[in-house]
């Protein structure tokens, strides 16, 4: 009797438990392209089985279902993505010329912000009465979503889903040494020559200036518009970033110095290796 009485205390404890640990998460990526939403797909793929709800904000219509996520694309929103974002990445990079061109970059930043917010579905969804236990934001671009964390309260974490921008961890407080760390577009290592960590000094210096000029002179405006005058200043938010998933690795993106809260995860979506077909020799 009372071992069936403690086995009743134990399940009920443990659905207790089960029902109180699990929670509604947000996921937000503004990237521009796609392959963005990888790592956030893994995530919840691991996150789903253990009891959590995933929405997931992006541009790219669901190709796929999954029981516990749900993929809200604001219509207006994906198609100004798509419009946009018909870069030719690999082409350019061939024939020597940046692949986006900086201003196309600055101007992406804001207009994708005000086209989002400005959306219906998107209107529809905030009015919606949902309440979220966390954000995941992408680290390449989480400034527009600031707005959303102030709008529910709850704390945030990146993926930084491109491993080589160092912007949003320098915003958290981590070193960027230009003399070791290359800026993302440029082919440069971590042995650079004096003339290198010059030009690499440089691009940081222009790139972090822009992204300055964008936030503080444009998205902070659009962010308010939307979310109510009292949002605080963008980089004051996002300098509070509660943990950081960091796509890359030593190997892939050299060794760089890192606070206690950026874990580095490259290879997350990786899938074990198939055999190779065995060739007979002739
Ligand atoms: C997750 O969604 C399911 C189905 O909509 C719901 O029953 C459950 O309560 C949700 N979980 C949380 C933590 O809100
Ligand atoms: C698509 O992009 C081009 C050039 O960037 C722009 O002129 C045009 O207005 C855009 N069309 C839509 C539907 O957004
Ligand atoms: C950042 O976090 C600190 C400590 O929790 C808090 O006092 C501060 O208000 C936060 N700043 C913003 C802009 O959210």
């Amino acid at each position: 009797m009372l071992s069936r009485c403690f086995q009743i205390v134990t399940l009920v404890t443990l659905a207790v438990i089960h029902h109180c640990t699990c929670a509604n998460v947000l996921m937000i990526t503004m990237g521009g392209t796609k392959s963005h939403k990888i790592p956030f797909w893994e995530l919840a793929r691991g996150l789903i089985p253990r009891g959590h709800n995933i929405t997931f904000i992006n541009a790219f219509l669901s190709d796929f279902y999954l029981e516990g996520l749900e993929e809200i694309t604001p219509s207006s929103y994906v198609v100004y993505v798509r419009n946009f974002t018909n870069w030719d990445l690999v082409g350019a990079r061939i024939k020597g010329e940046e692949p986006v061109p900086f201003v196309d970059m600055i101007k992406f930043g804001y207009e994708a912000c005000d086209v989002l917010l400005s959306d219906s579905e998107t209107k529809d969804f905030l009015r919606s009465g949902l309440k979220f236990d966390l954000l995941v934001l992408d680290g390449a671009y989480p400034e527009c979503a600031m707005g959303f964390v102030h709008f529910y309260g709850a704390p945030f974490i990146y993926i930084n889903t491109v491993g080589m921008y160092m912007g949003s961890l320098s915003t958290a407080g981590n070193p960027t040494l230009y003399s070791v760390t290359p800026f993302l577009a440029r082919p440069f290592s971590d042995t650079m020559n004096f003339i290198q960590r010059v030009q690499n000094f440089g691009f940081y210096m222009v790139a972090n200036i822009m992204h300055s000029v964008m936030t503080r002179g444009k998205l902070q405006d659009i962010v308010r518009q939307y979310f109510g005058p009292d949002v605080p200043g963008i980089y004051d938010m996002s300098r509070n970033v509660s943990f950081i998933l960091q796509n890359g690795h030593p190997v892939l993106t050299y060794p760089r110095p890192f606070l206690p809260n950026v874990a580095e995860i490259a290879c997350l979506h990786c899938k074990p290796a198939k055999k190779l077909p065995e060739v007979k020799p002739a």
